[in-house]
């Protein structure tokens, strides 16, 4: 099983640029694009949040047909930048979803990997939390099918990446959801968003990643006192495979056109030099 997973593309509405000059809308159609023209096709794209840059319902409106064109199944989680009421309005369709009220959660359980959506977002808040509810909902979802490999797919990061200014808004309290993923052996990941730059690594024996950018990224500043600020790297989305082997393997692939593919190999079979 392929998995595609894009974050972040803070869609705005009428082509307006992010931050005056980010063409986020174009950034998303030109990853879509590229997660449908990969081979072999992916089975699936999961979108973390921030979806939109302020949440508005014109930008989930200029969001939605860009989503649209995805090829295969897609599932969308909130970030800070969305609000809840104008995203539940924007996927009413979609069925998912449907049993979503106070907080955007959800498994899909149409794959061989089970996929579990969480809703980390504060309300008016840029950082993510967890809260009592949230956690039981977990807790009593993953028990229904302890049998079934799951990843966990969110916004908010449960890690300090290093990146100041996005790790004083990252998951609160990661540690009490983690106390719920180890009561739950068959969870092989979790997949978040928020920092617009790839990060990983592991927590009491699980995976956790962060995604990439397709649209701006956040600078890479480990210096504690690093102000914020974006650069505009080139654009990527993660990808997860899920193999007979029972391992989740991420990958990053660029979005654009590059030279290559070359081969190593000369028809007779000799290394090219
Ligand atoms: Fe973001
Ligand atoms: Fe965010």
């Amino acid at each position: 099983m392929l998995l595609a997973q894009i974050t972040d593309p803070h869609v705005k509405a009428g082509r307006r640029l992010a931050y005056g000059f980010v063409d986020t809308a174009g950034l998303l159609e030109a990853a879509v694009d590229h997660v449908n023209a990969l081979r072999p096709a992916i089975d699936a794209t999961l979108v973390t949040g921030d979806l939109t840059d302020t949440g508005g319902p014109d930008e989930f409106a200029a969001l939605r047909p860009i989503l649209d064109r995805l090829a295969m199944p897609w599932y969308v989680v909130p970030g800070n930048h969305d609000r809840r009421d104008t995203f539940l309005a924007a996927f009413a369709d979609r069925l998912y979803l449907a049993g979503c009220r106070d907080f955007v959660q959800y498994a899909v359980d149409d794959h061989p990997l089970r996929l579990v959506g969480l809703d980390t977002t504060v309300d008016g808040q840029p950082h993510g939390f967890l809260g009592r509810d949230r956690l039981d909902w977990l807790d009593a979802c993953l028990a229904a099918a302890p049998d079934r490999p799951t990843l966990i797919f969110m916004h908010h990061p449960p890690f300090e990446t290093g990146i100041r200014h996005m790790d004083v808004q990252n998951l609160r309290n990661g540690a009490d959801l983690f106390d719920v993923l180890a009561r739950h052996p068959q969870v092989r990941h979790v997949a978040c968003g928020h920092v617009h730059r790839p990060s990983e690594t592991v927590i009491r024996g699980i995976g956790v990643s962060i995604a990439p950018n397709s649209a701006h990224a956040v600078t890479l500043d480990l210096d504690p006192a690093g102000p914020s600020s974006f650069t505009l790297d080139p654009p990527l989305v993660r990808l997860f495979r899920y193999g007979t082997d029972g391992l989740v393997v991420s990958h990053v692939s660029a979005v654009g056109a590059f030279d290559g593919p070359h081969p190593f190999f000369a028809a007779d079979g000799s290394l090219v030099d």
